[in-house]
């Protein structure tokens, strides 16, 4: 077995990170592991996943998969979910400290009292989530597949959390239902404004514009495409624009440049201090965390029994419905 010194991610050459990912792919073998990733991560992460995906496919994925292990590199709400469809597998997050801070933003304790205040409601959870969350809702919901589910319940009311951008967005597709909506919000989407894409839009008038629901209304209002990551990549790659403006975080260009190198991919240069918009969570699993969390079965991922069985039921009705 090839004996890795691992550097600080900063540090890792070109040749760290080929044999890196080598030895992890080796490990995945040896383990009969999958590795899923999530789009916003890191390019060399990415690279060694058996499947790249939006938030629904990658759940999809979770629920299908035979292999022993699955190595999630995404945030801790993606590895819940994967954990509660898969309870007798075993779920590694190379890093338990990536969450999602929209998740973050609401507690099961406020739902059940927005239950309380609104009995005549649906509960509808946006899949990014903690798991204790989804456990006292009626259904889960991804940016891909949020409208066409809403449409489909029966109620007339729902609460829609945490997030306020996709929960207008939604309001906005299904005008004969009334919603309660949550105000949380995805912090590096928020970044994005109006007037920076607007500018984009003037310095490149050939463009189309792409933009991720969980962007501020002002934002999504000057857009030709709304829609989940996996979405835009589709609508990117095949429109008949030869640029496209992309707001949603950066991590998207990758898979964009793969599957469609000959089309220019315009990010906005946000106010962000590194130049780009990006979310620190998912960008907090490196290569030697995966590395070291596959080789030593590390960062396994457990949740109590119940809330295994209340939060499995409106993940699979989301599958149903999707
Ligand atoms: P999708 O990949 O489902 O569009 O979600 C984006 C996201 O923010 C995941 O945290
Ligand atoms: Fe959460 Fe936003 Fe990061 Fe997605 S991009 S994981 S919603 S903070």
């Amino acid at each position: 077995m090839v004996t890795l010194e691992l550097a600080k991610d900063q540090e890792l050459t070109q040749q760290d990170i080929g044999k890196l990912q080598e030895e992890i792919r080796r490990l995945a073998r040896e383990k009969n592991a999958v590795i899923l990733a999530h789009y916003y991560q890191r390019p060399e992460v990415q690279d060694i996943a058996d499947f790249v995906g939006d938030s629904l496919e990658l759940s999809r994925r979770a629920s299908q998969t035979e292999a022993d292990i699955i190595v999630f590199c995404g945030v801790r709400f993606m590895c819940e979910t994967a954990k509660i469809v898969n309870p007798t597998k075993k779920v590694l997050h190379p890093n338990p400290e990536s969450g999602c801070p929209m998740a973050d933003m609401i507690t099961a304790k406020d739902v059940l009292r927005l239950r309380e205040e609104h009995p005549d409601c649906e509960v509808v959870a946006y899949v990014n989530t903690n798991a204790d969350v989804k456990a006292v809702s009626d259904v889960c919901v991804t940016s891909a597949n949020a409208i066409r589910i809403v449409q489909k319940l029966q109620s007339k009311k729902v609460i829609f959390v945490p997030d306020q951008a996709l929960g207008n967005w939604v309001k906005r597709h299904v005008p004969d239902k009334e919603f309660v909506i949550w105000q949380g919000f995805c912090p590096p989407h928020f970044e994005f404004t109006a007037r920076e894409v607007q500018k984009l839009k003037e310095l490149y008038p050939d463009a189309k514009v792409a933009v991720h629901p969980e962007c501020h209304p002002k934002v999504i209002e000057l857009a030709d495409f709304v829609g989940s990551t996996s979405q835009i990549i589709n609508y990117a790659t095949a429109c008949d624009a030869k640029r496209v403006i992309v707001i949603t975080e950066v991590g998207l260009k990758h898979t964009l440049m793969k599957k469609n190198p000959s089309k220019e991919y315009i990010f906005p240069e946000s106010m962000n201090y590194c130049g780009t918009v990006y979310c620190c969570t998912m960008k907090g699993i490196t290569l030697p965390k995966v590395y070291q969390t596959l080789k030593e079965e590390l960062n396994e991922v457990t949740l109590p029994e119940d809330i295994i069985e209340r939060a499995k039921r409106p993940i699979l009705r989301m599958l149903e419905l999707s």
